[in-house]
């Protein structure tokens, strides 16, 4: 495990960025596992900004996005499709059909769950994971308590989940309580992880999560024993490590 301090959040973004840059340098076709969430936002940002300068070419990559809403269709605003489109595809040049979310509209749990891993499977698994982390430790959406053997799922959201993401929505009861989530197995089958924290609010999450004990407790502690696994924050979500 290697923790990496940024000054603040544009220096941890920048710094992540250029991990990921890095690797779509080093290998054009890669397979990114990609995030939603405030953390990766200023990433993006930062992404987007090397491609208008023609540094960074991603035309080649493919994308497999760690989770989605169930019930929320792509066009919704509070899609994780409709966010990362918003914030990060629309804006570079990766082909649309090498992109993928899970379906929010299939209810269909089982067969929708299949899907994704064959389609993780297909592409040989993910070179390089990028990962925020929820203030229950969860990553993704695997919540507390969620089997570290498990490949796509469906799960039920914490109250405390339901509760950090109200912000996207217009009120909290429009928050799905269900999400399709990508599984603790296969981030850690991935071949690099890399995970982003800032503010005040992750200070006693990261503590917990990398220096506790590994528990299905803390989804995220599990990242401890990933061979190649690299957090960075920003002083105030290391302030208590
Ligand atoms: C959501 C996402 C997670 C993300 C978490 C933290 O629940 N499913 O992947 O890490 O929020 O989000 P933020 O970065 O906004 O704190």
């Amino acid at each position: 495990m290697k923790i990496i301090r940024a000054k603040d959040y544009n220096d941890m973004s920048r710094k992540a960025a250029n991990i990921i840059s890095a690797q779509v340098i080093m290998k054009p076709n890669c397979v990114l596992g990609l995030a939603t969430g405030g953390s990766p936002e200023g990433i993006y940002k930062q992404l987007i900004d090397w491609y208008n300068k023609g540094d960074i070419d991603f035309s080649e990559i493919t994308t497999i996005n760690l989770d989605e809403y169930k019930g929320l269709s792509r066009e919704s605003e509070q899609s994780y499709w409709y966010f990362m489109h918003h914030h990060f595809f629309d804006h570079v040049n990766v082909r649309p059909q090498k992109i993928n979310v899970p379906d929010g509209t299939n209810m269909n749990v089982e067969e929708e769950c299949a899907r994704y891993d064959h389609i993780i499977q297909a592409k040989g698994g993910i070179d390089l994971q990028l990962l925020g982390i929820g203030v229950d430790g969860h990553i993704g959406f695997n919540e507390p308590g969620a089997a570290f053997e498990l490949g796509t799922h469906c799960v039920d959201l914490d109250e405390s989940t339901i509760e950090a993401n109200k912000r996207y929505f217009e009120k909290k009861e429009d928050v799905p309580r269900q999400a399709y989530t990508m599984g603790i197995k296969t981030i850690m089958q991935a071949r690099k992880v890399l995970m982003v924290a800032n503010g005040k609010n992750k200070a006693d999450i990261i503590k917990e999560a990398f220096f506790g004990p590994v528990t299905p407790q803390v989804p995220a502690s599990i990242l401890q024993m990933h061979p190649d696994f690299t957090l960075i924050g920003d002083e105030e979500a290391l302030s208590k490590i």
